[in-house]
C-alpha cells in the first residue's frame, strides 16, 4: 500500500538519499534544496511516496516561465522526481506523477513541462513541446522535452521557449 503526501521537514534527508541512489550522485538533490529556498518552489507539489512508513520517492513539480514573444507565462516544471532504486517498477513513480498531476491541476496549474525519459511520461499525456510550440532552452532531442496540458487547450496561442530560475543551472 502506497501513501502520497506533502513532505515534511524531517523527509529532506532521505530525500537527499533517494536522489542520490536513484540518479547516482548529488545534482538532483542540490537541486531540490536550491528549489526549496528558491520564490519558485511550492509547498504543497513536494511530495513523498512512502511505503509501510519508509518513504521511497519524491516527486517535484516548481514554476518555471515561458518567454513568448510579448510576455512570460508561468508554467510548472516536473524535476526531478526519483524512485529508490529497490522500489521501482512497482507503479510508485506512476503513483507520484498522477497524484502530482491531480495536485498541480486543483491548485489552478495549467500546463506542466518535463524534461525526461520519453517512455515513461506519455502515458500520462505529455506530448513531446515542439508539437506545441514550446522549446527547451537546453540542447536536448526533440521526444525528451515534454508539455503536458492540465486544461485542455491551455497552451494554444502560446509558443516560446522555457526559462529556468537559476536554481537550475546552479547544479546542472
Ligand atoms: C523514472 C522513475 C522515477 C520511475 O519510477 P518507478 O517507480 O520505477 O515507475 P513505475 O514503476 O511507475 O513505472 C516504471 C515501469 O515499471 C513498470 N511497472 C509498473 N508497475 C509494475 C509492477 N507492479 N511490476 C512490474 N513493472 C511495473 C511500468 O509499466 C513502467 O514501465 P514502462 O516505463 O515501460 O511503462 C525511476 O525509475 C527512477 O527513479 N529512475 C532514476 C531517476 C530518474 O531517471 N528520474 C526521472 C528523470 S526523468
Amino acid at each position: 500500500m502506497i501513501k502520497i503526501r506533502i513532505e515534511k521537514e524531517a523527509d529532506y534527508i532521505v530525500i537527499d538519499e533517494i536522489n542520490s541512489s536513484a540518479f547516482n550522485g548529488k545534482g538532483e538533490s542540490k537541486l531540490i534544496r536550491a528549489i526549496r529556498d528558491s520564490e519558485w518552489f511550492v509547498p504543497e507539489l513536494s511530495l513523498i511516496a512512502e511505503k509501510h512508513e519508509e518513504v521511497v520517492g519524491h516527486i517535484l513539480f516548481s514554476e518555471v516561465m515561458i518567454q513568448t514573444e510579448n510576455e512570460q507565462v508561468p508554467t510548472l516544471a516536473l524535476a526531478p522526481m526519483a524512485v529508490s532504486p529497490q522500489h521501482q517498477k512497482q507503479g510508485i513513480g506512476t503513483l507520484l506523477v498522477q497524484t502530482g498531476l491531480e495536485k498541480a491541476q486543483q491548485l489552478g496549474y495549467e500546463h506542466v513541462v518535463v524534461l525526461g525519459h520519453p517512455n515513461f511520461y506519455p502515458k500520462f499525456g505529455f506530448v513531446s513541446s515542439v508539437a506545441k510550440g514550446i522549446h527547451s532552452p537546453f540542447p536536448v532531442q526533440e521526444e525528451v522535452f515534454m508539455v503536458f496540458e492540465l486544461k485542455k487547450g491551455s497552451l494554444e496561442g502560446i509558443q516560446g521557449k522555457v526559462e529556468y530560475p537559476p536554481a537550475f543551472s546552479a547544479v546542472t
